[in-house]
């Protein structure tokens, strides 16, 4: 086992190490910049079933729910194609309205999960075309939708998925530009830029790896927190939504994540000393409006700890803590503010004695309802 860690001290400080290479494993291939193209079977075959959608029903669990959420926000940008997210344990249950113009996403890490086996089983007999998002080639799910595309994270062992996300995000993100394309809803030179954007980030992701020691203290500061808060708008709401669910499921912190703006409407309730707020608040998107929650927060004497921009001035001189990382568009954002994410939760739960690997209760993967 010591030799599959590869030198880390756990499996998931390796995967978290290992989003880099997961990132670029997972467009090679498929992205092929020179050509202004994006090529994915799966879409290819399939592209008019898809991008006339209806609506994208995108279907999920747990860390791969969070990725649908950031994959919403891709695909109406860009695609202009209505998208809804859902719980697929719910979804099953509610006798949703689906039809035959539908296009499902199951999105899972495992392809084994058995509420979203459940859930593409009813879209299929709905008459939807159900398209699967998974890492485990030949796994149930891939095997069960119409079509799909891999991930290629690699074995992904630690319970609280790292590198799956960041590459569910990078597979839906290379999804909605070629369906964009094919709808002549992006113009060439944007989509040309969003391709060579990408390219950059597993250099980007490298740079943001590099504030490791730094969160490390961070950490430290904040291990005995009973309480944390996670807050970002736009594209990483969903970020920080993921963030808490990392903090909760390998500390046992309670944390919750919530779209900035809708503090004000309860969570603002619990700020006092005590209380560690995570803002993300990079530059692009709602930055302006993020820097007034930090205010508020600020004015109630809340501890922030806020992932900013490259350089940023305004918030460094609000928060207690900051993080950098490089600079990108708004839609790639997520795939580094994660990392930072992810790094905290796992210094807290080491230096709280936790099983970072094992955490209590949870399992990899969840096969029974
Ligand atoms: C479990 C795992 C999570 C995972 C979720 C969904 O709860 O502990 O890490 O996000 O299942 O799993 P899936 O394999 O469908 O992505």
């Amino acid at each position: 086992e010591q030799i599959e860690k590869g030198g880390f001290e756990h499996f998931m400080l390796k995967e978290i190490y290992e989003q880099p290479d997961a990132i670029s494993d997972t467009y090679r291939g498929r992205m092929l910049p020179d050509k202004g193209i994006i090529r994915m079977a799966g879409v290819d075959d399939n592209i008019e079933r898809i991008s006339n959608a209806r609506r994208i029903l995108i279907v999920a669990c747990g860390t791969s729910w969070h990725a649908g959420l950031v994959a919403e926000y891709i695909f109406e940008d860009f695609a202009r194609i209505p998208v809804e997210v859902e719980y697929a344990s719910e979804f099953r249950y509610r006798n949703p309205v689906i039809s035959e113009n539908d296009v499902v996403i199951a999105i899972s890490q495992s392809g084994e999960t058995a509420d979203t086996m459940a859930a593409i089983k009813l879209a299929k007999e709905k008459g939807a075309f159900v398209f699967g998002v998974c890492n485990v080639v030949g796994s149930s799910i891939s095997r069960e939708t119409h079509a799909g595309a891999y991930t290629h994270a690699g074995p992904e062992i630690g319970v609280a998925s790292t590198k799956a996300f960041t590459t569910q995000i990078t597979v839906l993100t290379l999804m909605a530009l070629k369906l964009a394309k094919h709808k002549g809803t992006i113009s060439t030179s944007d989509f040309q830029f969003y391709l060579q954007e990408m390219e950059r980030i597993p250099e980007k992701v490298k740079l943001a790896l590099n504030s490791d020691e730094h969160i490390q203290k961070v950490a430290d500061i904040y291990k005995e927190a009973t309480n944390c808060l996670y807050l970002g708008r736009g594209y990483n709401f969903p970020v920080a939504l993921e963030g808490a669910l990392k903090l909760k499921e390998i500390s046992y912190i309670h944390a919750e994540g919530y779209p900035a703006a809708e503090m004000k409407h309860g969570p603002i309730a619990l700020i006092d000393e005590q209380m560690p707020v995570v803002v993300i608040a990079t530059k692009k998107g709602h930055y302006e409006k993020v820097v007034s929650n930090i205010q508020e927060i600020k004015s109630r004497k809340g501890k922030i700890i806020a992932v900013v921009t490259d350089g940023d001035i305004e918030v460094r001189e609000l928060a207690d803590h900051i993080i950098e990382v490089p600079e990108t568009i708004e839609s790639l954002t997520p795939l580094l503010t994660t990392i930072p994410l992810q790094l905290l939760s796992y210094h807290i739960a080491v230096m709280l004695g936790k099983n970072v690997d094992q955490p209590r209760n949870l399992a990899k993967s969840v096969t029974v309802e």
